[in-house]
């Protein structure tokens, strides 16, 4: 079977990871896929810096050129922002690769666009590392929990400020201190910002919600509350309550059924509930559903290592579509619910 050639956008935390396992598992994916899976180029910023077990000739600084190529079959999109991965993935589909992306941002702006695109040009677009790192969400929601009627999905989706909020709560870490060490771990944004401000959680619940609820929800469409007013001042008056204080996203279908709100904002809770128990980056979200009852899905939620594990899946994913000369779910169809900031509260 001829290999399936494969194009890495950015080599950081994330890239620098998926080349490690391609390389160390390569007979595993190709066991697993049916084909070899070749990485044909790896496009970065910096084309001077030392990247360990790539090999040089690999490395572009023209991302355009290399999903231009026309033999690509999957395109592999961790460089993060807005623009050039847009750009950048939907020229991959009209050159004929599917596209692999961890990118929440981008996906909450622009999902809908994105899909469309996929859809025109025959392509898979998979994303599962875009919501809660290592965790196996977006596909049980969409498929799994298919034939299912979700009420709510609520939890921890953002690793860097669970990371913050546990050091200042366990070891009285200062805000700074402890977002100093999330960033040398690999779990902020490039600009951290994005974390600490909501609007990571606040892009992850619009993916959520869309995908739970068979509708559109932009980034635009979930009210936000970042965590960087939570004080010391504040656990000590949780703890004296039992309580501790978490970033939540809560998305949810209105009680008419007709209606879905989603919102991110720091909430206290008793130390007795589940969510309370979350530690470092580690992410978890409850999924209520009419006949499933109450599901639950925990695990590291930021990381290299832990994303590269979604995005890996995605690529075995999108390999095996390939070789079958098909396409997996796209985006649910539409059913025009409304959306509104807040909800019941
Ligand atoms: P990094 O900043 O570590 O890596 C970004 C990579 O993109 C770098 O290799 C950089 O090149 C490259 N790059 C930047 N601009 C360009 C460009 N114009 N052309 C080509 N390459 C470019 O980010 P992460 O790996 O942390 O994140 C990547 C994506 O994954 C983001 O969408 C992020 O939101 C998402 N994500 C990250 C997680 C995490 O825990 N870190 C978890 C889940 C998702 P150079 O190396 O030369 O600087
Ligand atoms: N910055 C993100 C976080 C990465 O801390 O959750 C994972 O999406």
């Amino acid at each position: 079977t001829r290999p399936l050639k494969v194009a890495l956008l950015g080599c950081g935390v994330v890239g620098s990871e998926v080349a490690r396992i391609m390389t160390t598992h390569a007979d595993d994916l190709a066991a697993r896929i049916g084909a070899p899976v070749e990485l044909a180029g790896v496009a970065v910023r910096r084309p001077d810096k030392v990247r360990e077990g790539i090999d040089p000739a690999l490395i572009t600084t023209d991302a355009t050129a290399l999903v231009k190529r026309g033999d690509l079959d999957v395109v592999i999109e961790v460089i993060g922002g807005i623009e050039p991965a847009r750009t950048l993935i939907t020229t991959a589909f009209a050159h004929g690769a599917s596209v692999v992306s961890a990118n929440k941002a981008l996906l909450a702006k622009d999902g809908s666009a994105l899909h469309a695109a996929a859809v025109e040009h025959g392509q898979d677009l998979y994303y599962e590392a875009a919501v809660a790192g290592a965790i196996p969400l977006l596909r049980p929601l969409r498929e799994s929990l298919a034939g299912d009627h979700v009420h709510r999905v609520l939890g921890i989706v953002n690793g860097t400020t669970n990371f913050i909020l546990d050091k200042m709560d366990s070891t009285g870490a200062g805000y700074q201190e402890a977002l100093d060490e999330a960033t040398a771990l690999g779990y902020a944004e490039a600009d951290p910002t994005a974390d600490v401000e909501g609007f990571d959680a606040a892009a992850k619940a619009a993916i959520l919600a869309g995908i739970a609820f068979h509708t559109r929800v932009g980034i635009d469409d979930v009210h936000r509350e970042g965590m960087t007013e939570v004080t010391a001042a504040d656990f000590a008056s949780a703890r004296a309550m039992g309580c501790t204080i978490k970033l939540l996203a809560i998305c949810e279908r209105g009680a008419d059924g007709s209606s879905v709100s989603a919102r991110v904002h720091p909430a206290m809770l008793p130390l007795s509930h589940p969510l309370a128990g979350v530690r470092e980056a580690y992410n978890a979200v409850f999924v209520e559903s009419e006949a499933a009852g109450r599901l639950m899905f925990y695990g590291p939620g930021a990381g290299g290592a832990p994303t590269a594990s979604a995005v890996l899946g995605d690529l075995v994913a999108v390999c095996r579509n390939r070789l079958a000369g098909a396409t997996g779910p796209g985006e649910s169809a539409y059913a025009g619910l409304t959306v509104s900031g807040m909800g019941d509260v």
